[in-house]
């Protein structure tokens, strides 16, 4: 019997709400909703990005989705690897229309120097592991024109001149994450480490960045396995968390 994750009974309309990741929180209090639920909205009123960031999405341009995980085999200290499946999953989505997309640690998702989809993904856990994991992504698709000050916003639309069918996005998108899920699930995680170091924005490539410190010129070389970014720089690694080092250029 073939494996699903997702099934459109478990996929959660909504014509407009302030954030997918709220009302995705909300559910899993409310219903204890399963894994492979996806809450779906045409208009997100406000949506949340990383820390305080807002997230810019014009209304029944774009997908902005919130996806349900219940990753209890994953310990905690494992749970980037929840960020490489959902990151992978984009990637490999993108993949098939554009050429030039990279994920910039940790899980921003760009064509070139523009950003494409920003992700944010919430977890709880369960004494060692992880319990549920709300995973936020925001995807531009049809939105041609960004208004707000988002650094570098880019959609599919913007880089193939076509306009697309959402539902028929979606449905693709899935069957990508779905896809990294089960690799994940399955324990092919050296697998899905290679290809996100494969996919990593200036991975191997000089170029400057900025720390406590001040700016610098350094190399990328992958990450550690909490996730941190690995970063060589005056013969030395340096070894990053999340907002602890800027891209510069
Ligand atoms: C970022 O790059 O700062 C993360 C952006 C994440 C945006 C998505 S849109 C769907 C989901 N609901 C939210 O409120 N945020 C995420």
């Amino acid at each position: 019997m073939q494996r699903k994750l997702f099934t459109p009974q478990l996929i959660v309309r909504k014509n407009e709400i302030n954030s997918t990741n709220n009302f995705a929180l909300e559910l899993i209090k409310s219903e204890n909703s399963a894994a492979g639920t996806v809450v779906l909205t045409l208009n997100q009123t406000k949506g949340r990005g990383q820390q305080t960031n807002s997230w810019e999405s014009e209304s029944g341009k774009n997908l902005t989705i919130s996806i349900i995980l219940r990753p209890e085999f994953l310990p905690i200290t494992q749970q980037f690897q929840i960020s490489m499946v959902i990151s992978l999953g984009v990637y490999d989505y993108l993949r098939q229309y554009v050429n030039g997309v990279a994920i910039k640690w940790p899980n921003d998702i760009y064509v070139g120097d523009k950003k494409i989809a920003g992700i944010l993904i919430e977890h709880s856990i369960m004494g060692s592991v992880l319990s549920t994991s709300v995973c936020g992504i925001g995807l531009n698709i049809n939105q041609t024109k960004f208004i707000s000050n988002a650094p570098n916003p880019i959609s599919l639309s913007n880089c193939t001149r076509k306009a697309y069918d959402l539902e028929k996005e979606l449905v693709k998108l899935l069957e990508c994450i779905e896809s990294r899920y089960f690799q994940l699930k399955d324990g092919f995680t050296d697998q899905l480490e290679k290809d996100y170091l494969n996919t990593m924005y200036q991975v191997n490539e000089v170029h400057t960045y900025q720390d406590e410190n001040g700016i610098f010129k350094g190399k990328i070389v992958g990450i550690t396995e909490l996730g941190q970014l690995r970063v060589e720089a005056d013969g030395e690694e340096r070894i990053y968390n999340f907002k602890e080092v800027s891209f510069i250029e």
